[in-house]
């Protein structure tokens, strides 16, 4: 249980830093010239009201895009893959365990994530819906540990989580899978593109592990000290550290390992929405051992 200790330390660090300063600040909403997607974020943005959030989890996803983050740089766009689980089978109101996992420097290098059993320093990643009540049709949820959200007061734990917003769905053939891929942001697209390429979670600025051509470059260094050992899933973050205050992000999911078509299907309709996707990463996930 050590190990637990400085995460959850950095943890209270970074609420204590939202407590004093208010909500992150944001770029807000503002028009723009140039720009095709309009205001960030559009209007509409993330307007999802029935959404099956129980077929939603009915099978693990595949990343096959992102935007490489701190907690989630580039060195580790392998076998991303993300799973959930019912904390209460009876119950889809009341949040979902997370396991999500990937690999370190190649396909089937070392694992980063959370455990085969979701723990992370000995505390659960879960998700849960914004809104109780609305078991999730608005796909709106919020991602962290869930020791974070025993130990906090009241409702503070949810300054303290990460938002994940399933903004946009592609139906699939398979009636029980019911999806065959998602859109996630981050939260709401507050930042805007300054070369009018849309609007992104992600700011522009503060992001190292963001520069789209590191991919191809190839060999960026991560920017996240240590191993698996020191974070890999958790508050914040969809994906993140606890010790991460980013609260943005961009991933295409889709339930085949590979899938090119749906991939195509995302692109069109992330742009659609306004989105900026030009700072995404392709995602390898041909020959990936999952665990
Ligand atoms: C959400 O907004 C988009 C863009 O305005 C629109 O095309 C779509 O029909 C809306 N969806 C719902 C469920 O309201
Ligand atoms: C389901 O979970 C929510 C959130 O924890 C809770 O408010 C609600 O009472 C639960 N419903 C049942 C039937 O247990
Ligand atoms: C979760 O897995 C870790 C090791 O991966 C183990 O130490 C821990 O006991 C497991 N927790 C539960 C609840 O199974
Ligand atoms: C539908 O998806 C489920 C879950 O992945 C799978 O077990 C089943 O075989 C699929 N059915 C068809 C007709 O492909």
């Amino acid at each position: 249980m050590e190990g637990l200790l400085i995460p959850v330390v950095a943890a209270f660090i970074s609420i204590t830093a939202t407590l004093v300063h208010g909500t992150p600040p944001s770029a807000g909403s503002f028009p723009t010239s140039g720009s095709p997607s309009g205001p960030c974020p559009p209007p509409n943005f993330g307007n999802l009201t029935s959404l099956n959030l129980a077929a939603y989890i009915s099978a693990p996803w595949y990343v096959q895009k992102m935007i490489p983050l701190d907690y989630q740089p580039v060195d580790e766009a392998y076998c991303v893959r993300a799973e959930y689980t019912l904390l209460d089978p009876r119950n889809v109101s009341g949040g979902l365990i997370v396991y999500n996992s990937a690999n370190k420097g190649g396909v089937n290098g070392p694992s980063v994530g959370t455990s085969k059993n979701g723990s992370l320093g000995g505390s659960r990643l879960i998700a849960v819906p914004t809104t109780f009540k609305a078991k999730g049709r608005d796909g709106k949820l919020l991602v962290g540990p869930e020791l974070l959200q025993q130990l906090l007061p009241g409702d503070a734990w949810r300054a303290a989580f990460g938002p994940y917003w399933i903004v946009a769905v592609g139906y699939s053939q398979n009636i029980s899978l019911r999806y065959e891929w998602a859109i996630i942001s981050g939260g709401p697209p507050t930042f805007t593109s300054p070369s009018g390429d849309g609007c992104s979670s992600v700011p522009y600025s503060t992001t190292p592990a963001a520069v789209p051509r590191a991919a191809t470059a190839g060999g960026w260094p991560s920017t996240r000290g240590g191993d698996g050992a020191s974070g890999g899933g958790g508050g914040g973050n969809p994906f993140g550290q606890l010790a991460s205050v980013d609260k943005g992000g961009l991933w295409f999911f889709t339930r085949k390992t590979e899938d090119p078509g749906s991939l195509a299907r995302m692109e069109v309709r992330a742009k659609a929405l306004g989105l900026d996707t030009s700072r995404m990463i392709p995602v390898q996930q041909r020959g990936c051992l999952y665990p």
